[in-house]
């Protein structure tokens, strides 16, 4: 199966799951590409890694624009790269339910967290206020309920005695760069099985 997947990763900040995705793609070659990064955020440091890797940039600041309308220009760039597939990472703002829909099933997401627990921000102080054993990263599908669509893939992050919500989180992080390069290659090659109608088919690889 040569073909790859076409994603679009969204961001608004940082870029180190963009980073991550990146990487991973340059030295495993999995079954996507990414096609374009594109950010609410012109100056997000994202977009300077996304240009380090070569890969197409695209930005528009949200400001003063109406949530709808921003997300139908956004829609419009994805689709003119024939983008297939959204991978949230860091994207730092509420889709419209016109986009969400539009795009159904082909957003992933990641979040910190062990879903359904500890949803919006905030989560690795609330975990620890919690007293949890355990922390995480889940993978998961973007529906209209914020943080609440259909978990893909997940990874635990053992809480220490001495874990603060930065050092808690840096742990997280880090596993969130191994979760969402393997969620989304999976996800992607389920994709393309089901297009060739090879669904369920074992990949033995080249
Ligand atoms: C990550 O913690 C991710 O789980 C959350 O936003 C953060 C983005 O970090 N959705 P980065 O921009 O990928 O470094």
């Amino acid at each position: 199966m040569a073909e790859r997947v076409r994603v679009a990763v969204l961001i608004s900040g940082r870029g180190s799951n963009l980073e991550a995705l990146a990487e991973h793609k340059r030295k495993a070659d999995p079954y996507y590409e990414i096609a374009i990064v594109a950010s609410n955020v012109p100056e997000a440091r994202g977009l300077v890694l996304a240009r380090r890797f070569g890969l197409p940039t695209w930005s528009h600041s949200h400001k003063g624009m109406d949530r709808a309308e921003f997300d139908r220009m956004v829609d419009a760039e994805l689709r003119r790269r024939d983008v297939e597939v959204i991978a949230l990472a860091g994207y730092m703002r509420l889709l419209s339910a016109e986009f969400i829909r539009a795009w159904d099933g082909r957003i992933l997401n990641i979040h910190p967290s062990l879903l359904p627990q500890y949803k919006g921000l905030d989560t690795h102080r609330r975990a620890l206020l919690a007293g949890e054993d355990y922390a995480g990263c889940s993978v998961h599908l973007v529906t209209e309920e914020l943080d609440s669509g259909p978990v893909l893939a997940q990874s635990r992050v053992r809480i220490e005695p001495r874990d603060d919500a930065e050092t808690l989180a840096a742990r997280v992080l880090a596993a969130e760069h191994e979760l969402y390069p393997r969620a989304l290659d999976e996800y992607c090659w389920i994709l393309l099985s089901e297009r060739d109608g090879r669904a369920g088919a074992i990949d033995v690889g080249t």
